[in-house]
């Protein structure tokens, strides 16, 4: 199973790529199934959407073509955000109306939030309110915020670290395992044939 880990944060040397590479060492450890596929906004630097996306312009199958392929052999996603000004980053917005329910419908996405002090509610809500709608990705009850972030996941041994990193490893090692069994059930979901994006392209 493959598991796509999105780094929103268009920072070079952020914190989210911090937490997304330190995401996929532990899937890596955890189940040999699990291969994990790290898109990193800063490194990405998509141009901005325009309406080339839906005329199917060539620079846009250029820039977007490889990505789609990638997320489209995913089974599901970890959606990182740091908190910027109270929201989610502009290149994970942008990312969201790239997207499209035929590359990351109906799979499970688990919701990282990052904050460097005791933030990263707000990204959690907004992800919540409004990305799903029309790119059809199922986000887990269950997330991750992870704050005062650059004080946790440094090193990679889970011996002589702070209480507060033990329980952020703890709570992240969960939300992977969760991940993994929503997307063995959802696998199920988009085999039902009941999913018709024809008649209902985008959500209500
Ligand atoms: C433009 C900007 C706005 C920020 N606003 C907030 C904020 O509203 N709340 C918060 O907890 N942290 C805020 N931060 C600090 C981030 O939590 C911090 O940079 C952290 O490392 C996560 O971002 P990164 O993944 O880009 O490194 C902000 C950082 C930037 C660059």
């Amino acid at each position: 199973m493959k598991i796509g880990i999105i780094s929103g944060s268009h920072r070079p040397g952020s914190q989210s790529r911090k937490v997304a590479e330190f995401m996929a060492d532990r899937m890596r450890k955890m189940s040999p199934v699990t291969k994990s596929w790290i898109l990193d906004l800063s490194e990405a630097n998509f141009p901005m959407w325009d309406e080339g996306v839906w005329s199917g312009e060539d620079k846009w199958k250029k820039v977007w073509g490889p990505v789609a392929q990638e997320l489209s052999s995913c089974e599901g996603f970890v959606v990182i955000s740091p908190e910027w000004s109270g929201m989610v980053t502009p290149a994970l917005k942008n990312f969201f109306l790239l997207a499209s329910s035929k590359e990351i419908g109906h799979k499970p996405g688990l919701i990282t939030t990052v904050s460097s002090g005791v933030g990263g509610a707000y990204p959690n809500c907004e992800l919540r309110i409004s990305s799903y709608k029309n790119t059809r990705i199922c986000y887990l009850p269950e997330h991750l915020v992870i704050r005062n972030v650059e004080k946790l996941l440094n090193v990679a041994h889970d011996t002589d670290i702070t209480p507060d990193d033990q329980y952020i490893r703890g709570r992240i090692d969960h939300g992977i395992h969760l991940l993994v069994e929503y997307a063995k059930a959802l696998k199920s979901v988009r085999e039902s044939g009941r999913i018709d994006y024809k008649a209902y392209p985008n959500g209500m």
